[in-house]
This record gives structure tokens, sequence and C-alpha cells, in this order.
């Protein structure tokens, strides 16, 4: 079932990370829509995954000399999606004009690669936390969720939970008060500010203290949030975005950047991140209505719900539709 919302077709949704498509084509599904990326010398294209000829998957094709050439009958196609070699057709005739693939916006960034179906020209969110001097950042995911995007993203922007559901990791039962802030609206979004939350071990030191969390809505899937440890200075950021698959299924990807050493690999950082995810995931998956209700009377909603509350007016504003009521 294709996800029709005119707003998302018109934003980068992630696709996959950047590392998942090397030599052969790789099918994604994006809002329902079978996607096909690939990579040349010139960088990554997606097109439909869907041959103009007869239909085949051109993911079950390769890619050879720049051209993504169909599985079925071999019609290549060049990244611009035009066909420019139909093996069946006598030398002496020309390609027919419409021998061309349908194609969509497609861009490597952030360690990711990002797909516009509606092909615009849709401004990026900033990140300067990646590729920076002295930060390093790691890719996590792909996070299959049974549940729609925008109950997702709540949930990453949700600081009241850290403590209970996440409690002896990014919180303790002793302290689930979250004091008063605001949230702002900058140029690049919407930004709260910072919110104090008392951690057992906020950075691998072992030492329990408070940190300083800013969030941060850059995008209506693409959200982050920034921790602060005002002793040490080190920050660490956590980009989420989030890819509906289809019509019941999402895909969480994140970017995490640290400014310090957490000392830890690569692997142990994404296996931390998959465990937090994991006790997320199940309270999501189950919350009822799996639409995000837009009208702020629908659910009853803290002070403290002020980002959450603030994402949802933007969804409204931005007339998101997919996984809201
Ligand atoms: S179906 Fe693709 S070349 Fe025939
Ligand atoms: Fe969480």
């Amino acid at each position: 079932m294709i996800v029709n919302d005119a707003v998302l077709r018109n934003e980068w949704i992630v696709a996959c990370r950047a590392q998942d498509v090397q030599e052969k084509p790789l099918q994604v599904l994006i809002m329902g829509e079978r996607v096909v990326i690939f990579r040349t010398e010139e960088g990554v294209h997606a097109f439909k995954d869907l041959c103009v000829h007869r239909g085949a998957a051109l993911s079950l094709g390769c890619v050879k000399d720049g051209k993504l050439v169909c599985p079925y009958h071999a019609w290549e196609f060049e990244g611009s999606g035009a066909c420019s070699r139909i093996p069946q057709l006598p030398t002496d005739q020309a390609i027919p004009k419409k021998a061309h693939a349908i194609t969509y916006g497609c861009e490597e960034r952030y360690g990711l690669i990002w797909v516009n179906l509606g092909n615009t020209e849709t401004p990026w969110f900033p990140f300067e936390e990646f590729g920076a001097e002295g930060w390093r950042n790691v890719i996590w995911g792909p996070q299959s969720v049974e549940a729609k995007p925008p109950r997702i993203v709540e949930n990453f922007l949700d600081v009241g939970h850290l403590a209970v559901v996440h409690e002896g990791y990014l919180g303790v039962e002793t302290h689930t008060e979250i004091g008063d802030y605001r949230v702002h609206r900058v140029p690049e979004g919407i930004r709260s500010e910072e919110i104090e939350v008392f951690q057992p071990d906020p950075d691998g030191s072992g030492q329990a203290k408070n940190v300083y969390y800013t969030y941060e809505i850059a995008r209506p899937l693409t959200v982050q949030f920034t921790k602060r440890d005002k002793e040490t200075g080190h920050l660490m950021s956590i980009l989420l975005t989030v890819q509906p698959k289809d019509a019941t299924t999402s895909v969480a990807y994140g970017v995490l950047s640290f400014s310090y050493d957490p000392g830890l690999s690569d692997e142990e950082i994404v296996k931390f991140q998959d465990m937090i995810f994991a006790q997320d995931k199940p309270i999501v998956e189950n919350q009822k209505p799996e639409d995000l209700p837009l009208d702020l009377q629908v659910e009853l909603s803290l002070k403290c719900d002020r980002v959450s509350i603030a994402y949802r007016q933007y969804l409204k504003e931005l007339g998101v539709v997919w996984g809201t009521a």
C-alpha cells in the first residue's frame, strides 16, 4: 500500500546507510514505493524499482559501466534515467524517448542515503557535528518498528520517560521530576532550552551527575538531541530519522556524535543504543491510537511535554497527514 502524504513525498526520507549501497543495486521500500538505489562514479541514484519495458524489478539487475542494467532484457539506464542501450533493437534504430526510468531525488549525506520522491529542492537541515573536527560520528540502525513515524519521533523527543523506561541507564527512579523549560522557534526549526536530567553514568566514566538535554526538531521525521555535561564540557548528540516503509512499518536510523572519547568501539556504541531502543520499542508499538493526535485536547499533556506539544503543532502546520490524526 502506498503511503499518501504530499508533505512527506517532498521531504528527504532516509533510505539506507551509505555503506549499504556498494556494487549491487539495493531495493528499499519508501512510503510503500519500491525504490532501487544504486551507485555509480557520479554518486548515488534512486529510480522507481520498475522497468518501463515489462515491469521487472531493476534492483535484481546490476550496475555495469555506470549504468543500471535490467535483469530481464538487459536494457541499460544511465544515472539520469535515460535508456542508452536496448540489446534487442537493431543498431540502426533509435531508442524510443519513452524508454526512461522514473527517477527520484537521491543524495548521500551524513553517512546515510536520502530519497526525495517528489524530486523537490527541499532544504537540508544543518548538522554541524557531522564530519567536524574533534567529533566522532557513529551510524546507528536500521531498526524496524511496527509503528507510524510520528509516534517514534515523539518518543525520542520525550524527556519524561528517560528515568522510567530507561531506568538505571538514562535516568534513575529517585529523579523523575522535570524542571520547567521553554521551547523556541529558531531559523533551523524548533529548539528547547536545556533540560536537566540526572543520569547514573552519562559519559561512561561511572560518575552519576546532572546532564543537560537540548531537543531540536529539524524536519518532520528528523530530530536531534544534544546532551551537555557542564563540568567537563562534553557533548553528545543523537540525530534520529525515520523512514515510513509501508503502511505499518517504519525504520529508524541515527547518527550518534561525540565531542569526547566515550571509551567504546563503534560496535559497542551501536549495541548500547540498540539496547536502549529495545526498551522503547514495545511502548511505541503498542500506543493507541497509532496515529499521533495533533489536536492537543485528545491526550493529556504536562508542562514537561512541551517538546512533544511543539512537535505536534509543527506537524499540523506543515500538514503532515501520515501517522497523524
Ligand atoms: S523488463 Fe526491463 S528490459 Fe525488459
Ligand atoms: Fe527512549
